[in-house]
């Protein structure tokens, strides 16, 4: 038996055509939601990722800024740049893209981001009313995890979840939201004992770790839904995810590909986030 493919490509369409819809009724209203994207560096996974995310703005009827600054930049005139965009009323969500150059504290950045335009979901503040179970902003790649779960019908009430790989951007946000849709969740690092253990308990598998081929399919549960959150490009410069596809697609039931599964869901779902701070600056 071999597991049926998530194809997050397509729901990621479906996702960004309604969001064209509401751009359009907020648009009638005189508002364009705009996104203001700061890059930091030359880092060229992450100017992949940012043209790809102004190009999905654009196709969708947002307004997008791309500020492109020198790797050199001080923190503080990167806060400044942050603080002047806080107070931009075109500008209705802020992202600045991570990693930064290493001189610089990146917590202090995320934190003077004003938590109504975070549409990273990043700030503390946010974080916090995710834990306590009152969202304003879903870290996008999380949230698009939720979104193919709710498309696939996969229930999560009583489930069991794992989760490998405890990151702010993706693991703890991705356990929140699991815990609050009746899952009980396992959230694994890299220190975890028996790794295999924990995954072979899954009903809904989670890997965001950034280590390709980390999971194989003897370490899924058969008929698991599998989603892999990695991006890794190898040697031969194709791109893989951190779940041995070959090995697990025979043993999981569901399962996303890398790439054309997660990757285009966390772009849509920034777009929802953006329209919804533009709706609610309306409200
Ligand atoms: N770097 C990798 N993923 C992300 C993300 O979702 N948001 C930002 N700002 N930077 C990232």
């Amino acid at each position: 038996m071999s597991a049926s493919i998530i194809d997050g490509k397509a729901l990621s369409e479906a996702v960004k055509s309604e969001v064209s819809t509401r751009v359009q009724a907020l648009k009638a209203r005189g508002i364009t939601p705009g996104l203001a994207v700061v890059l930091v560096g030359e880092d060229p996974a992450s100017q992949v990722y940012v043209r790809n995310k102004a190009a999905a703005c654009e196709k969708a009827g947002l307004n997008s800024r791309v500020i492109r600054l020198d790797g050199d930049i001080t923190e503080d005139a990167l806060l400044d740049i942050v603080r002047e965009l806080n107070t931009d009323n075109e500008i209705h969500g802020i992202l600045v893209q991570l990693p930064l150059p290493r001189h610089m504290n990146s917590a202090r950045v995320i934190e003077t981001i004003a938590a109504e335009k975070d549409v990273d979901g990043f700030h503390i503040s946010n974080a916090g009313l995710l834990m306590t179970g009152q969202p304003l902003f879903r870290p996008c790649t999380p949230y698009g995890v939720m979104k193919m779960l709710e498309s696939e019908n996969v229930s999560l009430w009583g489930a069991e979840a794992v989760v490998v790989g405890a990151s702010n951007i993706v693991g703890k946000p991705m356990a929140m939201l699991m815990l609050a849709a009746g899952a009980t969740v396992t959230l694994c690092n890299s220190k975890t004992r028996d790794l295999a253990a924990q995954t072979r308990r899954a009903d809904v598998l989670v890997v965001a770790t950034g280590k390709p081929g980390m999971v194989t399919g003897d370490m899924i549960k058969p008929g698991a839904t599998v989603i892999d959150v990695g991006i890794n490009r190898t040697e031969q410069g194709k791109l893989v995810g951190d779940v041995d596809f070959e090995s697990a697609v025979k043993v999981a039931g569901r399962i996303t590909p890398v790439p054309g599964g997660v990757g285009p869901m966390t772009i849509a779902m920034l777009l929802v986030n953006t329209l919804e701070a533009a709706e609610r600056s309306a409200a």
